[in-house]
């Protein structure tokens, strides 16, 4: 059977609460039919008590002598009033009064207790009278009285009806009875609200996955206390917090690679469109005689800088995924520096840049020797693109961990701190227009630069003003 957790729990609760209610219930009753025998017996001796000092003579002996009828007749008409009945016996256990067939026996071995001075008590005594017929059943006190001797001188029996204490019984019970219907519809009221409670604890768990099974990842389980389910919800927030990160992470890998699809068919286009023209052009001699020769070397040109584009994407994923096997030496930095200067110096010369070299001959770098040369020759190359008229200055230093620090400024036209931000990913071009200059043109150069040191365990910053320059820094960790 598939019970409910709301009905589980209020089953529990309630068996636990009816149980202790039945257990003190149980016990209340018995308590209180002790305690009103005990006060019945307590009033019957005091009449036994009086009627023995009232009615019984005892002779100089200290022996029963015989019985004083005018002061028990008295006491006799009261009794009988509340229904109470008397019987006196001698010490021979015969009765000495009432002299009627009603009066109960002794048996011999009450009269054995009785002689050694022993109270008894009985509840609902049924014994037979004296001609065998049977009483209404009574709770009786039998008391022995004896002399200083210790010699029996009488016995006084006195009984009252149990229906009188059965009466009042009963009427505790009826009152217990109406107690336990309230307890147990109070107990009934307490179990659904605990159970409703901590049902409801969960239940609010449970909508939250049934959200997130949806999709929706903002939502977040109040948590107050420190008991179980307390903890169930703060590890499904922290759950529903690593989900969140990860669906994030998936929508932003989508969206990277949905550009980059983008980003790569339009700059393949770009130089396709022009190849593909002038192909036409020459098919259909629509290109004049002395034009053809410049529209090959643009072709040349075009088909050149799509094979940069293919090896540089195939480069970065490389780089990327660790696919590249690193040489490492420590390379003297201006030895470097210094061939890449004159490499570049035609272009800097072009742009009406120059170079001031800052570089100690010491100088080391302990990383592999053609990718380090691309990475300064990315940085150099930019600072020489995004510059014209200016200074380009190049420093170089080790650390006292032999750490090789390079910075390469530039006062070109700098970045905003929003370009900077996107400055290493694929395809980024902090402005449009700046585009298709003589040199790089693809936006790949820095992905590959910042994969690059990152694959030499190092670090890449840059720093820049939009107008004022732009400085990068290389720090490329020393021989461990
Ligand atoms: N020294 C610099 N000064 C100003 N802007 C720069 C500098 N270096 C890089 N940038 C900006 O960052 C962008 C990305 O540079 P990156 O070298 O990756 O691409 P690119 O030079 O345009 O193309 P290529 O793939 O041929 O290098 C540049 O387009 C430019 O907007
Ligand atoms: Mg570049």
């Amino acid at each position: 059977m598939k019970l409910k957790l709301l009905y589980q729990q209020m089953l529990a609760f309630f068996v636990v609460i009816f149980t202790t209610v039945i257990v003190f219930g149980i016990a209340f009753i018995q308590f209180s039919n002790r305690m009103v025998y005990r006060d019945t017996w307590k009033q019957l001796e005091g009449y036994a008590d009086s009627v023995f000092q009232q009615s019984v003579v005892v002779n100089t002996d200290g022996e029963f002598a015989g019985i004083q009828i005018t002061g028990l007749q008295n006491s006799e008409r009261l009794l009988a009033n509340q229904a109470i009945h008397f019987t006196i016996y001698n010490k021979q256990n015969t009765i000495a009064y009432p002299k009627n067939d009603y009066s109960p026996a002794i048996t011999n071995a009450q009269w054995k207790k009785l002689k050694q001075g022993e109270t008894l008590t009985t509840k609902s005594d049924r014994r037979l009278n004296q001609v065998g017929r049977k009483q209404h059943p009574t709770t009786d006190i039998i008391k022995p009285y004896r002399n200083e001797d210790g010699t029996l001188i009488a016995v006084i029996s006195v009984g009252s009806p149990v229906a009188n204490i059965e009466s009042n019984m009963r009427k505790i019970q009826h009152n217990l009875l109406i107690a336990f219907l309230i307890s147990g519809l109070v107990s009934i009221l307490i179990a659904y609200a605990l159970a409703k409670y901590s049902v409801s604890r969960i239940d609010r768990i449970r909508r939250a996955a049934h959200k997130i099974g949806e999709g929706n990842f903002d939502i977040t389980v109040p948590t107050k206390g420190n008991d179980e389910i307390d903890g169930l919800a703060s590890d499904f927030n922290h759950m529903t917090e690593s989900l969140k990160a990860s669906n994030e992470e998936i929508k932003r890998q989508e969206q990277r690679r949905r550009e980059f699809l983008a980003d790569a068919a339009h700059e393949m286009r770009t130089p396709l469109t022009t190849i593909n023209g002038l192909l036409e052009g020459l098919t259909y001699d629509a290109i004049p005689e002395e034009s053809k020769e410049e529209s090959l070397q643009l072709m040349s040109n075009e088909t050149k800088r799509l094979i940069r584009l293919v090896n540089d994407n195939l480069d970065y994923e490389k780089i990327r995924t660790n696919q590249i096997v690193l040489n490492r030496h420590e390379i003297y930095v201006h030895e470097v520096i210094n061939n890449l200067v004159e490499q570049l110096q035609k272009k800097a010369d072009e742009a009406k840049d120059h170079f001031v070299i800052q570089v100690a001959t010491n100088v080391v770098a302990y990383a592999d020797y053609d990718r380090f040369v691309q990475i300064m020759f990315n940085i150099m190359q930019n600072a020489i693109q995004f510059t014209t008229g200016g200074t380009i200055s190049v420093h170089a230093k080790n650390d006292d961990k032999k750490n090789c620090i390079v910075t390469v400024s530039d006062t070109g036209i700098g970045m905003s701190e929003d370009q900077m931000k996107n400055i290493w990913e694929r395809y980024y071009k902090a402005d449009v227009s700046r585009k298709n200059t003589k040199y790089g043109e693809s936006g790949l150069g820095m992905a590959i630069v910042h994969q690059l040191v990152k694959a030499h365990d190092g670090q890449i910053k840059v720093s820049s003003q939009l107008g004022k320059g732009t400085t990068f820094t290389v720090r490329l960790p020393g021989k461990k």
